[in-house]
């Protein structure tokens, strides 16, 4: 096992002390391409994160998103109704802002937006920064990874040694862990770019959904009982299963949100409740909390109607809407020491304050459910 050592770079005038994470990998021996990738640490501690407004960048888009549906050449094509579109023959890296712009609109429509065969990953940090800069101020994670001088950069790790999954994941009988990012932050997650640098061959594929369909498939009835209920949103057990404290770099909070959200740009509602962050909805006793969060946890995990699986192959970048989806990583591949890894990058940008707009579901509920935005761009041959 290689073991853990402490460097120190030079950042802004500033001394910064590293702390290399554990591996059953040598990479000082082997060559790896994506080595400068690998999780590090930072000792010590930030300051908490402070709530601030949020303009999106899909509210500025043409709704008709001419300029990135019509980009020459490229393919979309819709994976399922309810979620997720395919978008070949397109490179993210050579997008314009006004293509970004479109980029978020069409994300918060559809959900997950897997471009295949992208250079992305080799475009280099300080491009990768800035792309997901375009979307909102990128957020650092309580006490995840880092990537050298790249903290905005979470390289989401695992080996025969390295990676919390398997705390997280060892007192149950499969490795789903539904959730939004983070959502127990104050501001929430919105147009997140999630890619994969070294998978393995089989397995380790990525689970997606749309809250946006589970909210829309519930009775107008039962949605009305929903809206105006608060629910705790936790990041206490999440830095429990860190195995090593001194990671934290910022002390894990507690934040209340809606039970449904508005999405600021499609002004669709959605459900925003999740079963590893969200706690207990406000003012009700422990047993009427637990029914109706069992109740939606079960429904949104469970609807396969509003499911999708990505697969990651070289080149695979997901493009998703934290604000109206869930998704869930797999640990179903075997892990051999000193050999497999499965090593993703996530740049997750910032969003709103989770809000819910009461008008919002007067036009939501006069729509049908399930209802789809289908992109009127190139179509395969
Ligand atoms: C995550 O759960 O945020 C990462 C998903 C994955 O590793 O597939």
């Amino acid at each position: 096992m290689a073991t853990a050592t402490v460097e120190t770079t030079e950042s802004s005038g500033a001394k910064q002390d590293w702390v290399q994470f554990e591996t059953s990998i040598d990479y000082g021996k082997s060559e790896y391409k994506y080595a400068s990738y690998l999780p590090h640490y930072v000792p010590g501690k930030q300051s908490p994160l402070i709530e601030f407004e949020h303009q999106d960048v899909g509210l500025r888009a043409d709704p008709e998103k001419k300029a990135l549906l019509n980009a020459p050449g490229a393919v979309f094509e819709e994976i399922t109704p309810a979620i997720g579109t395919e978008v070949r023959d397109l490179q993210l890296s050579a997008l314009t802002s006004q293509q970004k712009d479109e980029l978020a609109l069409l994300a918060a429509e559809r959900g997950v937006l897997v471009f295949k065969d992208q250079d992305f990953a080799d475009i280099g940090k300080d491009r990768q920064k800035e792309f997901g800069a375009h979307f909102g101020p990128l957020h650092v994670h309580q006490h995840g990874g880092q990537t050298k001088g790249y903290p905005e950069l979470l390289p989401v790790y695992r080996d025969f040694t390295a990676g919390a999954v398997d705390n997280e994941i060892k007192n149950n009988v499969s490795s789903i862990k539904w959730h939004t990012d983070m959502s127990y932050e104050i501001n929430g997650m919105g147009t997140t770019i999630f890619f994969c640098l070294s998978t393995p061959k089989s397995g380790g594929d990525t689970l997606y959904l749309s809250t946006t369909a589970a909210y829309e498939n519930l009775s107008e009835d039962y949605r009305r009982r929903l809206h105006g209920l608060y629910a705790t949103h936790s990041g206490f057990e999440q830095a429990k299963v860190a195995d090593h404290k001194e990671r934290y770099i910022r002390d894990p909070i507690e934040t209340v949100h809606p039970v449904v959200r508005t999405h600021p740009v499609t002004k669709k509602n959605s459900l925003y409740v999740n079963r590893l962050y969200t706690r207990r909805i406000q003012n009700y006793k422990e047993e009427e909390s637990a029914s109706i969060l069992n109740f939606l946890y079960n429904h949104i995990e469970h609807g396969q109607d509003w499911h999708i699986r990505v697969h990651w192959t070289p080149g695979t970048v997901v493009v998703y809407d934290n604000r109206n989806t869930q998704h869930s990583a797999l640990r179903d591949f075997n892990v051999r020491e000193g050999e497999t890894r499965r090593h993703m990058l996530r740049i997750t940008p910032q969003a709103e304050r989770p809000f819910f707009d009461p008008k919002a579901e007067e036009s939501a509920a006069q729509k049908p459910a399930s209802s789809t935005t289908e992109p009127s761009g190139n179509q395969p041959n």
